[in-house]
């Protein structure tokens, strides 16, 4: 089944500067763990434990991340404070990690054409870390809840969840028939559209599960939304020749490529998470 997960992590941050100026924004900590780490703790428990990282410039911090740190754990074992390790050291005994850098920033759609070797010709799911994602109702994680629905319909699936009018030009956006009770067949979808473009309020979150076709189909597809080679219309390709589905999840997501959105993540965790 699904194996692989994609992290495109090579964007700037620059809504957090100067904290992002050497530091990589998916090395901000939620708390006391950094963000990328949930979003592989996600994959993981999905069954998504061959990781690959799409790295650019500045990012060597995540892969040391999930790499030994000889001289920091000799001096820390068989101390207290070692414990402090677990999470870490469960994420490495379960996942392996690869990495390729995307040499120039073209979008995501670009960022995905760039772990292509990474994946080769098998179904993936994609996390952008940006979008925190925890099931506040209990249960499955989102990427674990897409898994069982590509089992039922093997096509591509988006996250979706709605969004108040104020934000959607900020997310892509699709509009769909409904198939099930949360469940949308994709038969438009826009990226960041204004408000009266808009084709519903369902904006897509980062959260994706692709089949490989899309590599060809984004090699295929002219640059769109800001100049940017966008996955939003290689997916709208894709619908229109199968299926692409919308997937309404379970759970919370939090913005934290926005202060606010980090800020919020911050509290939901350190109150329902970590004083638990
Ligand atoms: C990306 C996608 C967009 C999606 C969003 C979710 O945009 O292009 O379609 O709605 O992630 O966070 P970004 O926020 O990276 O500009």
């Amino acid at each position: 089944m699904i194996k692989k997960c994609l992290f495109p992590v090579a964007g700037y941050g620059t809504r957090f500067l100067p904290a992002t100026k050497s530091m990589p924004k998916e090395m901000l900590p939620i708390v006391n763990k950094p963000l990328v780490q949930y979003g592989v703790e996600e994959a993981i428990e999905a069954g998504l434990t061959e990781i690959g990282l799409v790295t650019g410039r500045g990012k060597r911090a995540i892969a040391d991340h999930f790499d030994v740190s000889y001289e920091l754990e000799h001096q820390i074992a068989g101390t207290s404070k070692e414990e402090f390790l677990s999470s870490i050291r469960e994420v490495m005994s379960k996942a392996t990690f690869s990495m390729t850098r995307q040499q120039e920033m073209r979008g995501l759609g670009d960022a995905i054409l760039n772990g292509r070797r990474l994946i080769g010709d098998e179904p993936f799911g994609v996390v952008l870390s940006d979008d925190l994602c925890l099931n506040t109702e209990g249960g499955d994680g989102v990427l674990a809840q897409m898994v069982q629905l590509y089992k039922q319909f093997r096509c591509s699936i988006v996250a979706i969840q709605e969004v108040p009018e104020d934000q959607i030009s900020k997310f892509g956006v699709i509009a769909g028939e409904k198939l099930k009770d949360g469940i949308f067949q994709v038969t438009n979808m826009v990226e960041k559209p204004a408000v009266e473009e808009a084709p519903s309020n369902l904006a897509i979150i980062g959260r994706y599960i692709l089949t490989p076709d899309i590599f060809e189909i984004i090699e295929n597809t002219p640059p769109g939304k800001n100049g940017e080679l966008q996955l939003t219309d290689a997916l709208l390709t894709q619908a229109k020749n199968g299926c692409v589905l919308g997937y309404k999840f379970k759970g919370t997501r939090f913005d934290c490529g926005s202060v606010d959105g980090f800020v919020e993540a911050t509290n939901y965790v350190y109150n329902n998470i970590y004083k638990m």
